[in-house]
């Protein structure tokens, strides 16, 4: 054995993992994912709830980011300021748009503020000074987000899809749009759909995410289970949708995604 290969093994060996951090939207999913964490800790931040320990194979930090934009924006500042964090996956729910039905997983290829308007001083949708309009999500990290969904999908019995006329949910990945609003009237959705013909889902945190991600230049991922069609019922597909089905859900998925 030479010298070289000796050394680089033993260096493996001692690889320190990159801390993970798993963002949610919602109690439920924390509450599962919490489950899972040994040698759980809890720091307490800007009336955040931080869970540390190791989920699966990770050095992970767990938190709720509470609600749009700018909570979700403060709590994953927070996670790179003071945790230390490496890689970010916020998980939530969302409206579906064009093909995304209720309980598909949609992964975000990208994603972008629809309430974002500086017009005239910058195209509408752009984000002032940064020259962009649509925000990239980390490629390695959201496919392999995407291969756990689609294993924990194929593994998981959720009678209670039959319920939302689902039979067969689908991962699917593309453009994801966020803004202050929870979308829940069919000429909404299909204003949205006609300024972006491309967007799966619609949601309230995933892009102001990606912009403090892009600021911090830390990868991430953004996986949203649809919950709604964005349209008139959309407050009561929410409710039921949570309780009965996406939680369990992004558990499986998660699960699926640290377990390697
Ligand atoms: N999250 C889940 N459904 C949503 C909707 N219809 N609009 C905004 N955010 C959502």
């Amino acid at each position: 054995m030479s010298g070289a290969s000796g050394t680089g093994g033993l260096r493996r060996h001692h690889v320190k993992m990159s801390r993970i951090a798993i963002v949610s939207a919602m109690a439920q999913e924390l509450h599962g994912l919490q489950q899972g964490l040994s040698g759980a800790r809890c720091v307490q931040r800007a009336g955040r709830e931080f869970w540390t320990g190791r989920l699966g194979a990770h050095d992970a930090v767990l938190v709720l980011s509470r609600i749009g934009k700018v909570a979700a924006a403060t709590t994953v500042t927070l996670l790179l300021a003071e945790f230390g964090v490496e890689r970010v996956l916020f998980t939530g729910v969302a409206g579906g748009l064009g093909p995304a039905r209720v309980g598909d997983i949609v992964v975000a290829d990208t994603l972008l503020q629809h309430d974002m308007d500086a017009s005239p001083l910058f195209p509408r949708y752009e984000v002032p000074l940064y020259g962009l309009s649509q925000f990239p999500v980390d490629a390695g990290l959201s496919a392999a987000l995407q291969v756990a969904a689609a294993s924990a999908l194929a593994g998981l019995h959720l009678e209670h899809l039959a319920d939302f006329g689902i039979a067969e949910p689908r991962v699917r990945r593309g453009l994801i749009l966020s803004g202050d609003r929870f979308v829940a009237s069919a000429p909404e959705a299909a204003a949205l759909q006609h300024a972006f013909p491309a967007a799966l889902a619609v949601e309230m945190e995933g892009a102001a995410v990606a912009q403090v991600c892009h600021d911090f230049g830390v990868p991430f991922a953004v996986l949203r289970s649809i919950s709604d069609r964005a349209d008139d019922s959309a407050h009561v597909d929410f409710e039921r949708f949570i309780a009965d089905v996406a939680s369990r859900c992004t558990v499986a998925i998660l699960s699926a995604f640290t377990a390697t």
